[in-house]
């Protein structure tokens, strides 16, 4: 097959429900925080059997508000993994706590729980953990010693939107959860998150923080400022209060009208991406020196939404390049945080032995519910070809 048009390495799974939710949303005269970001949270809150979910614009405000309900800030520490992207650990510097890397799994790349243990110090307030590429982490472990030692728990499920630990929805787990809606993710707005929480008291938390501190009152606190005239009867409904510093992340309803359809959407959008992924490992497997990824657990009950599908190789940075000759993009997830100038600055001591071994190695293929067979066997032959002649 010749193929001269890009391969993208991600693409959103967009089609006419999607064109028509955002025709409608526009027509509806209500395009900011509304009716429809409402619905969303209550579909997904259901999706996820999830008590309360609250909808900001992006996984990053997500975390950043986990935090800041959790009472983290200066003084406390976080630990984090380093394969991650940038947000995971820039929400920890936000509230002015301190991050501290654990290291990965060989096998999953996900957190390493005996890390973790060993990273825990009377600072230790929270422990992020990521879903890496989809895959649940060890979370019965992560939770017994969160148990035991106080520490909060804020999963990062930005890959994670539709994954299964052991029977149950990430997104049901723990205190918080954080999911991403950027543009190249399972359930794609454009740009948005969620956050789910188990109490209610913390999601109405949630939703003055993301509303710039904001308390739509009861009708009582209107009464009180009738007493002080400042308005004249019930009908104003202009009144406010401000009570704390919030910030301004909510979600607006043309994100929440194209995350209805893309929830609708999501089991199968997901089931599609998990065939490939088995189609690549059934063909991979063997080849040069690849290690394929871990996937679903089907035994455990444990499924990973499978947000991308990540290769190793030591001839990593060759394999781009030739696969980028023959019109295939691919990527690197990620290059470790610990190791990127701002972090290094500040933790130049941070040692990550697995970390720093196997990012050299990790290579992102194309994979989205989109992507044809004739250009996955496509890709399969060029990753081949580059093997055979090496
Ligand atoms: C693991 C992880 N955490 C957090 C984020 C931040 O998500 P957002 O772009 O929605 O802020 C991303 C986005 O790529 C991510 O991959």
């Amino acid at each position: 097959m010749k193929k001269k048009k890009l391969i993208p390495v991600f693409y959103p799974d967009y089609g006419k429900k999607e064109e028509k939710a955002i025709v409608d949303v526009l027509r509806s005269g209500w395009i900011g925080l509304g009716p429809k970001t409402e619905d969303f949270e209550q579909k997904f809150s259901k999706y996820m059997d999830a008590k309360y979910s609250v909808a900001v614009n992006s996984a990053t405000a997500a975390l950043h508000l986990a935090l800041l309900a959790a009472g983290v800030g200066k003084g406390d520490e976080v630990i984090v993994p380093s394969l991650t992207f940038v947000s995971t650990v820039h929400a920890v510097m936000y509230v002015g706590a301190k991050p501290v890397f654990a290291d990965i799994e060989r096998d999953t790349l996900c957190i390493s729980v005996n890390d973790v243990k060993n990273k825990i110090t009377k600072k230790t307030k929270a422990v992020i953990p990521v879903h890496y590429g989809g895959l649940p982490c060890d979370l019965d472990s992560l939770q017994k010693i969160a148990k035991s030692r106080h520490i909060i728990i804020i999963e990062d499920a930005a890959h994670a939107c539709g994954s299964i630990y052991k029977g149950k929805k990430i997104g049901s787990l723990s205190d918080y959860t954080c999911f991403s809606f950027h543009a190249v993710k399972n359930l794609a707005t454009g740009d948005g998150g969620m956050i789910t929480v188990t109490d209610q008291k913390t999601s109405e938390k949630l939703k003055r923080l993301r509303w710039v501190g904001i308390t739509k009152d009861t009708w009582g606190r209107i009464e009180k400022v009738l007493e002080h005239g400042l308005a004249s009867n019930r009908g104003y409904g202009w009144y406010y209060g401000v009570h704390e510093l919030g910030y301004k992340y909510h979600m607006n309803d043309i994100n929440a009208a194209l995350g209805l359809v893309q929830l609708a959407k999501l089991d199968m959008a997901n089931k599609k991406r998990r065939a490939k992924a088995e189609y690549y490992n059934e063909h991979l497997n063997g080849v040069g020196d690849i290690v394929c990824p871990v996937l679903s657990d089907v035994e455990s009950g444990t499924v990973s939404a499978q947000h991308n599908y990540v290769i190793r190789t030591k001839l990593r940075d060759k394999l781009h390049l030739y696969l980028r000759k023959h019109y295939i993009s691919t990527g690197v997830h990620y290059m470790p945080i610990h190791l990127q100038p701002f972090y290094r600055n500040i933790f130049p001591n941070v040692k990550l032995p697995v970390t720093e071994n196997e990012w050299k190695k990790v290579l992102t293929l194309p994979l989205y519910p989109k992507l044809t067979r004739v250009e996955q066997d496509y890709i399969i032959d060029r990753i081949k070809e580059f093997f055979k002649n090496k």
